[in-house]
């Protein structure tokens, strides 16, 4: 069998570098999914709603979709914040927990995670945080160990907000911090300074209970070396921050910091090369300053007391491809192993809540790659994929049929098999998202048929 290179990444000196072209989405994804007209939509929702879960890990998600200020890399912008919209918003999200609330499906299994993302949930005020929270409380059935996740901006989250937070059960809040350098973060609209994101992450740290995660961004425009390594040393010894993420920069077509860098106004960021040194050096770095591996791109560590505080659950699970309940405009999740998005636009969003209905926009049909495509998902988002777990999950011999491309992976150094596992090199790590979408096309290209099924 001769695979082309855009499955096996070029034969090359320096795989880390150029075993691709560059990464141009942030996730790994199969050829779209027929989907349900919108009544039928509705009904299969209904009909889902009335069965019994069965026993799996299962998530939450809840979209606020409104930001006071629009960053200039972000394309997950959708509504300015406005008082009276917001507090409409807030009043209809409430009526959704308590419609979805009612449904079998949602009641038979406990939530694992719940999280609040945008948009941004800074701009809920301190009241509105407990009032949905309290909604969550009374219609929802949550897991005595949730991880609650509330995702933030430094800007406007302030002492009341974050003790409403809490006061209500949120255990982590995950910050976009993108970089420390007051210069470039101006230059995408991020306001603070460096001395004010240190000092509230000195105030959220030291809340107890409370896992403090802050996201940065590698390969923005103006960043050098010595920028990187200086947010990784901040982070690392300047707070007591429990967990990190180190994303690469997507540049989005439609985003303007895509047209500022189109029209000359802005520096293009870094190639592909040197965001992969980045990438190296922050995981030497982040090894180097005592932090644990979570997962390719998270990284935990203990409490000052010794606790672990930083769990990822919601995170690795959406990538494990684990059940996820939507709530909110713009929201999406995968329910009874189909995938649903609800409306964007607030106004159908509030008339479909008006009339009763779950506000969906599409439903998709189950994905007959769902448990194939599961099991890539946690596998390549922690860097090894267990050939025993992928047979199991994805039918037996699956790992032989994918071998040709392991092999090949291997000669051209983004992997190493053993006689279990497939396990990414730094380059592999790099490339994950590339070669997850690599091993999907391959089995679009060379269908396995499984003949124990
Ligand atoms: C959906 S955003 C919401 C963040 C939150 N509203 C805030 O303002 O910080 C979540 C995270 O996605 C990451 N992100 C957003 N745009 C990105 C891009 N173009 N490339 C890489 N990461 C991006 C950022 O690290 C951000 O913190
Ligand atoms: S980074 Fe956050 S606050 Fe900024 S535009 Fe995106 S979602 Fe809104």
């Amino acid at each position: 069998m001769i695979l082309d290179t855009d499955l096996t990444g070029l034969h090359c000196p320096d795989p880390l570098r150029h075993a691709f072209a560059a990464k141009t989405s942030a996730h790994a994804g199969r050829s779209a999914l027929g989907h349900f007209e919108p009544e039928d939509a509705q009904r299969q929702w209904n009909s889902i709603m009335e069965q019994e879960a069965s026993p799996q890990m299962r998530l939450a998600y809840f979209h606020i979709p409104f930001c006071r200020t629009h960053c200039s890399y972000c394309g997950f912008f959708q509504n300015a914040s406005k008082v009276d919209a917001i507090e409409k918003y807030v009043g209809y999200l409430e009526r959704e927990i308590e419609l979805t609330g009612k449904g079998t499906y949602v009641q038979s299994q406990p939530i694992n995670a719940v999280y609040f993302g945008g948009g941004t949930p800074t701009d809920l005020t301190a009241d509105q945080i407990r009032r949905l929270g309290k909604a969550i409380k009374a219609h929802l059935n949550v897991a005595d160990d949730v991880e609650m996740t509330f995702e933030s901006r430094f800007n406007g989250l302030d002492d009341d907000k974050i003790a409403a937070a809490i006061e209500v059960g949120f255990n982590r809040v995950s910050l976009g911090l993108q970089t420390f350098d007051t210069f470039i973060r101006r230059k995408m609209s991020r306001i603070d300074t460096k001395e004010f994101l240190l000092e509230r992450l000195d105030h959220l740290c030291a809340q107890g209970n409370v896992s403090t995660v802050v996201d940065l961004i590698y390969g923005l425009p103006y960043q050098t070396v010595d920028h990187w390594l200086e947010d990784i040393n901040l982070i690392s010894n300047q707070t007591a921050s429990h967990g990190v993420d180190l994303y690469q920069l997507v540049m989005m077509g439609f985003t303007r910091m895509a047209q500022q860098v189109e029209k000359g106004s802005m520096p293009a960021p870094g190639d592909t090369a040197f965001k992969a040194t980045l990438f190296k050096l922050g995981v030497e770095n982040m090894i180097a300053n005592g932090w644990d591996r979570l997962s390719i791109s998270h990284w935990g560590r203990k409490s000052a007391d010794g606790r672990i505080l930083e769990r990822n659950i919601y995170n690795h699970q959406t990538k494990a491809g684990s059940e996820i309940i939507p709530f909110g405009c713009g929201g999406g999740g995968k329910v009874n192993g189909h995938s649903v998005m609800l409306h964007r636009n607030l106004e159908p969003y509030y008339a479909m809540i008006d009339a009763g209905k779950k506000p969906m926009m599409a439903m998709m049909h189950v994905d007959p790659e769902l448990a194939t495509n599961r099991a890539l998902g946690a596998a390549f988002d922690l860097g090894r994929l267990n050939f025993n777990t992928f047979d199991t999950a994805a039918g037996a011999d699956i790992s032989r049929h994918c071998m040709p491309l392991f092999e090949a992976w291997q000669k051209n150094g983004l992997a190493e098999l053993d006689e279990h596992n497939l396990n990414l090199t730094l380059a592999g790590q790099f490339w994950n998202v590339t070669m997850n979408q690599a091993l999907n096309n391959y089995l679009d290209r060379y269908p396995f048929e499984d003949v124990a099924a």
